[in-house]
């Protein structure tokens, strides 16, 4: 037998037995269509018959993630109003590739706080968030690449939402590396800081099984919204950015690309 049937048999022996009957309907319509992520669509696919299968991520306990021995720069309060009302900011919403450096440090601290900030409580306790979320697992995490931010060293950071705060994994400058990672588009290294939007899959999995992979990039379609309608009410310019070699974007975050796994760039600056 060849590696690939041996992996495959293990495979179906760690699958429930209604799942297997998915991944076959998957593979057929696969075949017939030529695409392999028919299979993952049938298998996530939810009926009265099917809840999708089980998975077993590792244990995330927390809402976000954090990084204790980091040193944390608290970000300033996040604009409240802009004179831009939100109606507006849905219709002038254009993806926008010029930017001018440098951005200050309160517009970056905006754009994260719009993009995935805390906003509440639940009832049971945990946060609420500007984006919905699946479960409010909230799986979003957001990273910052900055190379031109007024009173922000040059370096990757994480965005700790509970503190509205930065935490620096790296000083130096990443624009260009960033830029090659999204195959070299241009306005990626030009932009004075990049948001790096991922998802912590392990959240979402610990209770949607098969179906989480569809539920964290919906979540982070609506944390990448807030961000182009909040670029766009501070006079801003992004664009979301999908293209890029996920596991170089994994190296430079330190992440798995497994359990958590890089989902859009933002590259963020102010207008020509
Ligand atoms: C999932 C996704 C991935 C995208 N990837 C890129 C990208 O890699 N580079 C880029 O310049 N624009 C990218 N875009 C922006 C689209 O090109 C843009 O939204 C589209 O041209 C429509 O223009 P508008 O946003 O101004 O309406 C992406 C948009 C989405 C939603």
């Amino acid at each position: 037998m060849g590696a690939l049937e041996s992996l495959f048999r293990k495979l179906l022996s760690v699958m429930p037995y209604q799942a297997r009957e998915r991944l076959e309907l998957g593979l057929e319509d696969a075949l017939a269509t030529g695409d392999p992520a028919m299979v993952y669509h049938r298998l996530s696919e939810l009926d009265t018959n099917y809840y999708g299968g089980d998975l077993r991520p590792p244990d995330v306990e927390e809402y976000y993630k954090s990084y204790p021995g980091k040193p944390r720069i608290p970000l300033p309060p996040p604009v409240k109003a802009s004179g831009v009302d939100a109606l507006e900011a849905i219709t002038r919403r254009r993806s926008r590739r010029s930017y001018v450096s440098p951005i200050g440090l309160r517009e970056l601290g905006s754009i994260l706080y719009y993009a995935v900030g805390v906003t509440g409580r639940a009832w049971w306790g945990g946060p609420k968030r500007t984006y919905p979320s699946a479960g409010a697992l909230q799986p979003v995490e957001a990273y910052v690449s900055a190379s031109h931010v007024e009173g922000l060293g040059p370096g990757l950071y994480h965005y700790h939402p509970p503190t509205h705060s930065l935490e620096t994994l790296k000083k130096g400058n990443y624009s260009r590396t960033l830029e090659r990672i999204a195959l070299d588009q241009e306005h990626v290294g030009e932009a004075p800081a990049v948001v790096i939007l991922t998802a912590v899959y392990a959240r979402t999995a610990s209770k949607y099984g098969y179906r989480s992979y569809r539920y964290i990039h919906w979540d982070t379609g609506f944390a990448g919204e807030n961000i182009y309608l909040a670029a766009e009410a501070l006079g801003l310019a992004t664009v979301a950015v999908g293209a890029f070699y996920d596991r170089q974007l994994c190296r430079l975050l330190d992440i798995d690309c497994t359990w958590e796994i890089p989902m859009l760039l933002f590259p963020i600056g102010r207008r020509p």
